[in-house]
This record gives structure tokens, sequence and C-alpha cells, in this order.
């Protein structure tokens, strides 16, 4: 029996794809609230699940043990790393890295303990699903639409663009360009920074559930990122997590 568990992190991140299930029901566990329902008759349970790698993992461990759920997506904000993104594009991770994983000298950096991976890897029939949906999404322009031209103009939001590619997480805000520049010289190729995809990842590896992280840039993890990313959050996370999961739940 196919059940969907969709997470955020935050309140904003959930509260539109909510807003879609028919025959919500509540059931609070942990200090966190599980909606269940359906979207397009299929089972579904939404849960923010705070912020962080713990958060996350708990969350997620929950949804696979009490809910019973068969695959996971994961709807949230992120900062840029890489310079091509700006704010409002999309980023669909391929790997998940740890970023704050370092066993040293007992393990290479990076590398999960006893699991022998440092990169937890998106299944792939799902990541195509999931692009080709968000894709939809960008090209039909409706996200414009429900946006409104105000938000649109004060993000400077023209045309998102979807990016595939690896996205690293870790318990850390990303508020500074040192920081920035210290994630890249380490770890080049990751496109966008969070705190809760690689622990959602590593849970759903090891309990063999398909999982795909879906992250909209909020700000560009500099100077600035203090401010843009509550201000994101608060008009436009919202919107962007229920298009991009209606536009998902009218793939699957
Ligand atoms: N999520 C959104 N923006 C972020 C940032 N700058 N650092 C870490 N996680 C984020």
């Amino acid at each position: 029996n196919r059940v969907i568990g969709i997470m955020g992190a935050m309140p904003e991140e959930i509260e539109g794809v909510v807003a879609l299930l028919s025959n919500c029901t509540q059931t609070t566990i942990g200090k966190r609230t599980y909606f269940s329902g359906q979207i397009n008759e299929i089972e579904t349970v939404v849960v923010f699940s705070r912020w962080g790698k713990v958060a996350a993992a708990t969350t997620v461990t929950t949804l696979i043990h009490k809910f019973n759920i068969t695959e996971l997506l994961f709807t949230g904000v992120a900062g840029a790393i890489n310079a091509e993104l700006k704010i409002g594009d999309i980023v669909l991770g391929k790997r998940l890295i740890q970023h704050d994983m370092d066993a040293r000298p007992l393990m290479p950096r990076f590398e999960i303990p006893l699991l022998s991976k440092t990169y937890l890897e998106t299944d792939v029939s799902y990541l195509s699903i999931a692009s080709n949906a968000i894709k939809a999404l960008l090209e039909t322009k409706s996200l414009h639409t429900v946006i409104g031209e105000q938000d649109l103009i004060e993000f400077n939001i023209s045309q998102p663009r979807l990016f595939v590619g690896d996205i690293a997480s870790g318990d850390q805000f990303f508020s500074k360009n040192e920081q920035k520049q210290h994630l890249i010289s380490q770890l080049p190729n990751i496109l966008c920074v969070e705190m809760e995809g690689a622990a959602v990842a590593q849970v759903c590896y090891e309990y063999k559930i398909p999982f795909s992280i879906i992250r909209t840039i909020s700000d560009v993890a500099d100077d600035h990122a203090h401010l843009d990313f509550p201000s994101f959050i608060k008009k436009i996370s919202s919107t962007y997590a229920a298009q991009i999961i209606k536009n998902i739940f009218s793939a699957i």
C-alpha cells in the first residue's frame, strides 16, 4: 500500500501542502504534528520536522515506523552555494552529503561511519519523475501567477530554473561569505546548503525508502542570508512547496 511522506523543516514550508490534503486528521508524537489524508487519492502524511539533522532524522523515522510510508518527499528552502543559482531557482538533490561529518583520522572526511558512504543518492526513477514535474511547473509559468507581481519584483525572480545535483546538509546556518568559501574549497560541486536533506537521505537509505529532496533557493548563503531567508520563508516558500508537490502528484 502506497503511503507518501512529505516533510519540511518549518511550518511555513508545509502549510500550503497541508491545505492540499483531503480528509485531514492530526496526530502529535514527540513534539511533531503529523497531518494525514489524501492527495489525488494517494495516502499522504505531511509534517514539519524543525531544523537540523537530528530533528529531521527522528521525524522521518517516525514517518517510517508509525505511518508506514513507502516513499518520502522533502520540500524546503536552501542557501545557494553555486554562483549560477539565484533566489527562486529550484534544486533537486541528486546526491546528499553531510558537510559537518568528520570522524578523521578514524574515517575519511565526510564518510558516514559504518555505512561506507559519503554521498547518499536519490533513486533515479524518482529523480526523473520529480525533475519532469518541476520542469513542467516552471515552463507553464503558473508559479508567477500564484506568487504575484510584487513578491516577484521584491525577490528579483524572473525565470526560475531547475538544477539537479549535489546538496550539502549540516547543523549550521550559512550567513557569512567565509563559510560559503570554506565549503566550496572542500566540496566544489555543491549547488546549495541546508540543514536536513542528507540526514533524511541517510535514514531513507537505511530503510530502503525512495526519497527526493527538493529545495528552493531562499538566499545565497552570504552576509545577507539572515535577511533574505526569513523574508522568503514568510512570503513565498509555502506557495513554492504546494505548487511543486501538486505537480509531482499529477505525475505519479
Ligand atoms: N537554508 C536556507 N538558507 C540557508 C543557509 N543560508 N544556510 C543553511 N541552511 C539554509
